[in-house]
Parts: structure tokens; C-alpha cells; sequence
């Protein structure tokens, strides 16, 4: 059988899909198609999966635009009246059947990213007309001013006061099947940005993208534990501590479960916060302490603390153990 191919104008160049023995081989990786005109996509195989830009996956199909046929050897994907909006990845898959069962598994997957040119829209319209985007302390963010052409020119700019925002690759970054991405957040860039494409005559804004700083500790906490006493006698008070080290201006929430809960006992609890100098760094320890007093029976047992920051929660366990007062020994009062 001879290979299929299927070609396509792509970013500047005649790119073909071939599918030869074994599998799917992908040529190029972006495809250029003028918006209103069809895009076709063949993928060698049986019982091939679709992926496309969400939005297609819910809409096109209704509206009739999206078809998908599947042959004996090979399937084959047809979007009409394609507009800017579609811009995005398309991928496919084969899976082995065997006797009417299919193994899923995306080993051949094949993928190529879509550009529709649209003359008139040179980024993929969204729903909002602003969007928040939180910058997290150790996480890049994402600004997905997506363009519906390679070839524009894009540009990000903040609002107030209007300034370009210098982008070198290496704080910020471009990718035209993507938009920015910051992958240093700090304070300063927080507010409002918008992304300006240029091509041709045409100069258009994104929606704009509202930036917040937050704070945001690089891991879950790993919070310590110490009770003032692993064994107490009937009557007498203890209480069992956590301590959390973690960076500075990252708060930190407490949780406790202990026996006595189940009798009714209110957590009363303590919290203490205090800046701390280790290895030549300054930390924040946070405490929680919670008191029993006057154990009973039923206060033997596990106490467990839970730390949460906005990376997760840890948790540490202790035990006490409440014994009988020796005979004639005084009652505390
Ligand atoms: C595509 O657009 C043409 C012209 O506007 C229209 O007649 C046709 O119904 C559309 N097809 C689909 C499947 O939406
Ligand atoms: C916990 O109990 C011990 C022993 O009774 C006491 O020394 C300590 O101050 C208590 N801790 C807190 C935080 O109250």
C-alpha cells in the first residue's frame, strides 16, 4: 500500500503528514490556514483519537462545522468555515483493537499546531474582557494572548502607566503558540497588562490580564511536634506543641485532632508567630500549642497536628498516654 500524504500550506512552507509502518511520523510542527477555509487532517490507523482546542470539541460539532470519519486504515478529521477561534493543537493517536477491544495509550501520538489567519482578528477572541492571573512566588504564570498568525508582531505593554514591558527570553518569554509567560513573578509586575499584536497596517490589544502577587511558599509545610509530656497523670494539664519553619510572609494555618474531641473537649489552642535567623536565613516559625487540662482517661492517645499553606498540607502525630495516679498521692488543685 502506498503511504498517504496530506499537505498543507504551513507557516511559510509546503508541509506533508505522512503515516509510513509502525506508526505516525509528524513533519512540521505549525500549519498556517487562512480562517473560512477548510482544514483537513488524516491520521493513519485503527480506532484513531481526536484531541483539539477545547472550545471545538463542545461547539464545532454542534454547529456542523467539525466532522470526523473513521475508515478501515485511517481517520480523518474535516473542520469547515474555520474561523481564528479554532487556532490551536490538533493531535491524534492510533490505539491496537484486538477483538473489539482497544488498548488506550497515546504512543503514536502526532500533533500540529494550527494557525487560522484571520485578517481581521489577530488574536483568538476570548470570553472576558479581563482575566485574572495570580503570580505565585517560584511559579511562572502564563499570559495566553494567543495570535491567530505566526507572523504577528507581539508586544506586552502594562496599562498604568502605559509602558512597554521589555521582554529578554530569560524573565519573560514569548511563544507564538502560547503568549508570555513571566518565569520570575515578582511584586513589581503586578497590575494590568494586555498583549499588542502588529502585522501589516493592523495594530490590535488582548484582553486585558489582570496580575496579582501571592505570596506563595515553595512547598507544603513540614510541621514538627512535641508534647510537653509523653505520659501524664490523671487531673494534671499538658499541652502539645507543632512548629512549622517555613519562609518568611507565608501564612500558615493549624488543624488539631485529638481523643478528647470525641468527648466534647473545645480545642483550646494557642498560636505564635516569630521570625527566626537559621543558616544564615531568615524564617518564619509558626507554633500552634493546644492545652488539655486536667486529662481524663479519654485524653490518652494520638494528637495530630496538621499544618496547610497554600502548597498543601503536612501532618505530624504524637502520642501521651494518661495513667492512674499513684495511691495515695494528692490531687492537683
Ligand atoms: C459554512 O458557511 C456557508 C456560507 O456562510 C454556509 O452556507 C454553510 O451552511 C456553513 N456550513 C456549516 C457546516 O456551518
Ligand atoms: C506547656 O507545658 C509546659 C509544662 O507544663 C510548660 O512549661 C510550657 O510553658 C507549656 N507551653 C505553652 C506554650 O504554654
Amino acid at each position: 500500500m502506498h503511504p498517504k500524504f496530506s499537505c498543507f500550506l504551513a507557516c511559510g512552507l509546503l508541509i506533508c503528514i505522512s503515516s509510513g509502518k509502525g506508526g505516525f511520523q509528524k513533519v512540521g510542527d505549525c500549519l498556517s490556514v487562512r480562517a473560512g477555509k477548510p482544514l483537513v487532517l488524516r491520521c493513519r490507523g485503527q480506532a484513531v483519537r481526536w484531541r483539539m482546542p477545547k472550545y471545538l470539541e463542545e461547539e464545532a460539532e454542534a454547529e456542523g462545522r467539525l466532522r470526523i470519519k473513521h475508515f478501515g486504515q485511517h481517520s480523518q478529521l474535516l473542520l469547515v468555515n474555520s474561523t481564528g477561534a479554532d487556532t490551536g493543537e490538533y493531535s491524534c493517536w492510533a490505539r491496537h483493537c484486538q477483538d473489539g477491544q482497544c488498548a488506550e495509550g497515546q504512543e503514536h501520538l502526532a500533533k500540529t499546531f494550527v494557525f487560522f489567519t484571520d485578517p481581521e482578528e489577530l488574536f483568538v477572541p476570548t470570553e472576558d474582557y479581563y482575566q485574572v492571573v495570580q503570580l505565585r512566588t517560584h511559579q511562572p504564570a502564563l499570559l495566553p494572548c494567543q495570535v491567530t498568525n505566526p507572523l504577528a508582531r507581539v508586544t506586552l505593554h502594562r496599562e498604568f502607566p502605559p509602558e512597554e514591558i521589555p521582554v529578554d527570553g530569560t524573565d519573560i518569554s514569548f511563544d507564538v503558540k502560547k503568549g508570555f509567560t513571566i518565569h520570575r513573578p515578582q511584586a513589581s509586575l503586578a497590575g494590568s497588562l494586555f498583549c499588542l499584536a502588529s502585522l501589516g497596517g493592523l495594530r490590535q490589544i488582548s484582553t486585558k490580564y489582570m496580575l496579582i502577587y501571592v505570596n506563595y511558599p515553595s512547598s507544603s509545610p513540614k510541621p514538627t511536634i512535641l508534647a510537653s509530656t509523653t505520659s501524664v497523670q490523671l487531673g494534671d494539664n499538658f499541652n502539645v506543641t507543632c512548629t512549622v519553619l517555613g519562609e518568611p510572609e507565608i501564612a500558615m494555618d493549624f488543624s488539631w485532632e485529638y481523643p478528647g474531641q470525641k468527648q466534647g473537649r473545645p480545642p483550646y489552642t494557642s498560636k505564635r508567630v516569630a521570625v527566626v535567623h537559621r543558616e544564615g536565613q531568615v524564617q518564619r516559625e509558626a507554633e500552634s500549642t493546644l492545652y488539655v487540662e486536667e486529662a481524663r482517661a479519654g485524653d490518652s492517645g494520638f494528637y495530630t497536628c496538621r499544618a496547610t499553606n497554600l502548597q498543601g498540607t503536612g501532618s505530624v502525630t504524637t502520642h501521651v498516654r494518661v495513667t492512674q495516679r499513684p495511691q495515695g498521692s494528692p490531687t492537683p488543685q
